[in-house]
């Protein structure tokens, strides 16, 4: 891969991008050091509140919960509101904190997901992403929706034409889209990344996933690219496990590639390090993609995922990032289902939606990639059966130097596989 560069406006880039995955698995750490190598890292957005509580000892959650205790018994959550303010001081605290430690040639972009609602869609997201333009962000990265108003929301702000602005899109149809509801802004966005159906967390396809390919679903953003004379550097994602899967995306004209499920192992990923021990463990069919999220769209995740089925009470009071315009999240419907036939149980199973929020923030819904069963071959174990987790530098240095479609193992370190 290191025969090629990104190139971004001014910046010249290693063509790496470490992809954004909330709730804190792509942590700053972890982006600060594909900057620091010259590539492209991500924060997320995701439960920005929660994040920050962890990282920056606030209050946040504790002090919407407080607001809105009363309602918990109610299954009507449209009053459950975001204080923007304190939505602003979040993202905030956690950009600044992050850029503030930057270093190295490369950027931090955050990823901000549409389908993150948070009971005021418009209003909410234009905070979010107006405060991460203020905290000094490189980039904003659009994911999880189509994202049509996303730059009419912020084509009024100083960074609007400075900052690096990008799409996720899993088709040619999204971005032709995004591209036409956006025409009026009279500003392309600076890179597309075009996820395929191997990718981890929540899926811009069908449950028929499987009959579509990262490849073909690359060739026709690069051609219609091409035949309307739109210079936007392409990004593919989703399955490049090696160098050698990335390269072949970079010769096909693909400007740099998005990966992520290599990282989830790393020390500087934010899973808990029992669970990157999950991670590797996991076989081909312990991983599936099911339609447990209530955000609509299906979602791959581990399938011993502890928060599958697991009833838990709705927090929105706490959280609620999922909730729709009118206060509405799919996974209330479906305890409150449970609830009454069954009223006798505190917390009935649900099996059909998760408590997102509540698991996520809590690492219980093992969201990953499809090729999160090729991890056990990227490092060493132990007689007990334990993975020596790797550094972000290994991988990153071995998508950008490995040739063919070798993975170098990284140094064994005696002790540092885990007890
Ligand atoms: C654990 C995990 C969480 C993810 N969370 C998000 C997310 O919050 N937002 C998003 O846009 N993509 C998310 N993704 C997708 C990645 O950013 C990336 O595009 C994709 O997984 C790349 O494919 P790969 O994992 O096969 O390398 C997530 C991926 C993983 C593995």
């Amino acid at each position: 891969m290191d025969d090629f560069r990104l190139r971004l406006g001014k910046h010249e880039l290693v063509p790496i991008m470490i992809g954004g995955m909330g709730v804190d698995i792509s942590t700053a750490d972890l982006a600060l050091e594909a900057a620091r190598l010259g590539g492209v890292g991500h924060i997320s957005d995701a439960m920005i509140n929660t994040v920050t509580d962890r990282r920056y000892k606030t209050k946040f959650v504790k002090e919407k919960l407080a607001l809105y205790k009363h309602n918990t018994d109610s299954d009507d959550k449209s009053s459950v509101k975001f204080d923007l303010g304190q939505l602003a001081e979040a993202t905030r605290l956690h950009v600044e904190n992050t850029m503030a430690r930057k270093r190295g040639a490369g950027m931090v972009f955050i990823n901000c997901m549409e389908k993150l609602t948070m009971n005021a869609p418009k209003e909410t997201l234009k905070v979010r992403l107006a405060t991460a333009l203020d905290a000094g962000i490189d980039g904003i990265t659009l994911a999880a929706g189509l994202h049509l108003g996303s730059f009419g929301l912020i084509e009024d702000h100083p960074r609007f034409r400075d900052a690096k602005l990008g799409i996720i899109v899993s088709s040619v149809r999204a971005l032709q889209l995004f591209l036409k509801k956006n025409a009026r802004s009279n500003r392309l966005p600076d890179y597309v990344v075009v996820e395929g159906p191997l990718a981890g967390g929540h899926l811009g396809f069908g449950m028929d996933w499987a009959q579509y390919d990262l490849a073909t679903i690359v060739k026709e953003v690069l051609l219609f690219l091409q035949n309307e004379k739109l210079n936007i550097p392409v990004i593919p994602a989703g399955g490049i496990f090696t160098g050698g899967d990335a390269t072949e995306f970079l010769q096909m004209g693909g400007a740099a590639v998005q990966v992520a499920t290599r990282f989830t192992v790393t020390k500087e990923c934010g899973l808990p390090d029992e669970i990157k021990q999950e991670y590797f463990r996991a076989s081909e069919d312990d991983i599936e993609v099911n339609q447990v999220s209530p955000t609509g769209y299906p979602m791959r995740m581990i399938k011993s995922s502890p928060g599958i089925g697991d009833g838990i009470k709705p927090n929105c009071e706490a959280y609620g990032y999922i909730l729709d315009a009118n206060g509405k999240c799919a996974y209330i419907a479906s305890w409150n289902r449970e609830k009454a036939a069954h009223p006798d149980l505190r917390n009935p199973p649900v099996w059909d939606k998760t408590c997102l929020c509540t698991h996520m923030r809590n690492f219980e819904i093992w969201t990953c990639g499809h090729l999160t069963y090729k991890l056990k071959d990227t490092t060493h174990r132990d007689a007990n059966g334990n993975y020596q987790l790797l550094s972000a530098e290994h991988v990153f240095k071995d998508y950008q130097f490995s040739v063919g479609n070798t993975i170098a193992l990284p140094e064994l370190v005696l002790g540092e596989v885990m007890a």
